[in-house]
């Protein structure tokens, strides 16, 4: 679908867990100079249940995120109209975007452990904030916000928390009173959590630190349909490094190899990584997944009966058959 729709050329890296069946290792040591020499990575759903996630994730996507320095974290969250919400909402009421610190925080891998096995087993995980990270995300976030509605959330919790989120609250009021245009708003993660069900329409951009922003796009994705809908990049704007785009994690162990997986947020995420490198067919893709999404065919996860290929499928049909429409692209 992404040869039909953008002007790429496709490359395929098997890494992930059969990789690491055979390797030891989730990709090749010199795996994060090889995807450099690509402008964009499509990562597919990794993780297998019987290999512990810790070695999954920190030997493939938390490097992938952390060492090439993707620290914005995209991830819109909108109802396409035909795809069923579990709360009383209009498609329209859902259309979010969540950018979430992508490198430190509460990902840092600082800490440690002490005392294995004995009643004082102590363990330490730091939540790690600098004001480069912080300040780099927040200005994203208001960029995002001004070619939206003007409107921003900071999800924070400086409330219990005393440091992190107190420089984070502070980077982010910094930064709003350079953006008077953009009507800013700090919000207790805990309380927008609720605010997300009770009122979506309220909120347009959101952003937040990796687990914040980890946990409300689970609820975000939740709204929209499950997680199955949900599209992602992990970006360096204003960089050359390659953006890795990856349908929100989760891989599904229990329904794999079954062909019921939802395929909308892979396509989606394909349609965010041409919109990236700047090839207009991101907006065709979008258009046949928003499509499809309304007409059918549907997966069983947003209340159809067909299968991945069927839904796969349908949305290929429909991107060729837009571009035999439109041909100049
Ligand atoms: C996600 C996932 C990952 C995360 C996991 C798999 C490490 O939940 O992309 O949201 O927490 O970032
Ligand atoms: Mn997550």
């Amino acid at each position: 679908m992404l040869e039909a729709a953008g002007r790429v050329t496709l490359t395929e890296l098997t890494w992930g867990s059969a990789h690491w069946r055979k390797t030891g290792a989730m990709m090749p040591p010199t795996g994060l100079t090889q995807v450099q020499l690509f402008d964009a990575v499509l990562l597919g759903a990794v993780g297998a249940p019987d290999i512990p996630d810790d070695i999954t994730l920190w030997g493939l996507l938390l490097p992938l995120r952390q060492q090439l320095d993707l620290w914005a974290n995209i991830r819109p969250a909108r109802l396409l109209p035909g795809i069923p919400s579990p709360i009383k909402a209009a498609a329209r009421d859902i259309d979010m975007l969540f950018i979430r610190e992508n490198t430190e925080g509460e990902y840092a891998g600082v800490g440690g452990r002490a005392h294995q096995g004995l009643a004082h087993e102590v363990a330490l995980e730091a939540g790690v904030f600098t004001r480069t990270a912080i300040e780099r995300v927040v200005r994203y976030a208001f960029a995002q916000a001004e070619a939206r509605s003007c409107r921003v959330i900071s999800a924070t919790k400086s409330n219990a928390s005393r440091y992190g989120y107190v420089l984070w609250d502070e980077i982010f009021a910094a930064v709003a009173t350079e953006h008077p245009n953009v009507a800013s708003e700090r919000v207790l993660v805990d309380a927008l959590a609720a605010r997300m069900v009770r009122d979506p329409s309220s909120i347009d951009v959101v952003v937040a630190s990796n687990l914040f922003g980890d946990i409300l796009t689970d609820l975000a994705g939740a709204l929209q349909g499950g997680l199955g809908m949900c599209a992602s990049a992990n970006v360096a704007p204003e960089t050359a490094k390659p953006g890795v785009f990856e349908p929100v994690h989760g891989s599904a162990p229990d329904i794999a190899g079954r062909g019921i997986a939802n395929p909308c947020g892979a396509i989606w995420s394909a349609a965010l990584l041409l919109d990236h490198v700047g090839d207009r067919g991101g907006r065709v893709i979008l258009q046949a997944l928003q499509d499809v999404c309304a007409d059918g065919p549907r997966t069983r996860d947003v209340g159809g009966s067909a299968t991945t290929a069927e839904v796969g499928t349908a949305i290929t049909d429909r991107v060729a058959e837009l571009i035999r429409r439109r041909p100049a692209r």
